[in-house]
């Protein structure tokens, strides 16, 4: 990886700009009017629950599907279908892998190189890089098939990065991984950024959410909720700090009461208990001891993106 990328650029550019996107299947408006900017060299990840619209917006920035309406551009190419301008520039690790199970893990790197336009022996240098880099090179001839899940999720990721794009777009990277090869993924990515790579990103992984990406957009039903740094979410929508506790509906009607003067305290109920959320939750502790009333046993721990995507996304299940 070592000239990986040798365009440090000087001035920060726009890598990714949507602009009232829409995308409908049929009777299904899967993406319903959104816009966002993603600037070069940051990490922008995308959140939302099962059908919200990620993949389908990937698919549409990637030019892998045709637009309904509104419009993309990537490092100032317009987005759609067959524009090779676009498809130079970004490489894709989509939901689902699309690997050729029947060739070997180096056949499957170096056609996709070649059918980028390498020649072969630059397609051949880069396979043996990034599977090294991957630690996938004791797997070179081996065919796809034979493959764990998390060495093939490893594969594509190399695979994306063949052509050395200036983005690198992952649906849900780390699915299905164990935690030693998601370390590994997430000190890839991060490698990666310092190279000046853009990256989007796409996870159920709140840890990694929160760990990898920059700025985050949470969308639902094809909508944006919120969009903001980890912290700035974490800290705006959620409140830095969260008490749980145990209690029947007897209990914790007279401990919301006795919270309801302070203002910044936000309490919700749930069928066995309750949760007190706040920037500080010092004085809400207070106001029961003085009624006498602190809950037999609680747990208080500092708030998490976790916090944040039930609260904007609510707690029902999706389809
Ligand atoms: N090719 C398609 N044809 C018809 N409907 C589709 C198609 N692709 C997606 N949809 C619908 O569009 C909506 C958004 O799907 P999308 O795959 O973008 O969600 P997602 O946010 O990626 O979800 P997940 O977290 O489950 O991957 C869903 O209602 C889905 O059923
Ligand atoms: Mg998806």
């Amino acid at each position: 990886m070592g000239n990986y990328f040798g365009m440090q650029t000087s001035t920060t550019a726009m890598a990714i700009t949507v602009k009232d996107l829409r995308k409908r299947y049929g009777d299904v408006e899967a993406v319903r009017g959104i816009s966002f900017r993603v600037t070069e060299g940051e990490c922008f990840g995308l959140l939302g629950p099962n059908g919200a619209g990620k993949s389908t917006t990937i698919r549409l920035i990637c030019g892998l599907s045709e637009i309904t309406d509104g419009h993309i551009e990537v490092f100032g190419v317009t987005a759609y279908p067959g524009n090779r301008e676009l498809k130079r520039r970004i490489g894709v690790v989509s939901q689902d892998d699309n690997l050729d199970p029947d060739l070997t893990v180096r056949q499957n790197l170096e056609l996709h190189g070649m059918f980028y336009g390498l020649t072969s022996a630059t397609a051949r240098a880069r396979t043996q890089e990034l599977l090294q880099w991957m630690q996938l090179d004791s797997k070179l001839a081996e065919q796809v098939r034979a493959l764990s899940g998390g060495m093939r999720r490893r594969l594509v990721i190399a695979r994306a990065l063949v052509s050395r794009p200036r983005l690198l777009v992952l649906d849900e990277p780390t699915t299905g991984l164990d935690p030693q090869a998601r370390h590994l993924v997430w000190a890839k990515i991060r490698e990666l950024k310092t190279r000046g790579v853009t990256i989007l990103l796409t996870t159920h992984y709140m840890e990694e959410a929160e760990r990898l990406a920059d700025r985050l957009l949470v969308i639902d039903h094809g909508l944006i909720l919120e969009q903001g740094t980890p912290n700035d979410l974490i800290e705006r929508v959620a409140g830095r700090e969260c008490l749980e506790c145990q209690a029947t509906e007897d209990e914790t009607a007279p401990l919301i009461e006795a919270a309801s003067p302070l203002p910044s305290i936000r309490i919700e109920s749930r069928h066995d208990g309750l949760v007190a959320f706040g920037p500080d939750l010092d004085g809400m502790l207070d106001l029961w001891d003085r009624a006498g009333i602190r809950p037999a046993s609680y747990y208080r721990r500092r708030t998490s993106l976790e916090d944040v995507f039930l609260r904007l996304t609510g707690r029902e299940l999706r389809e």
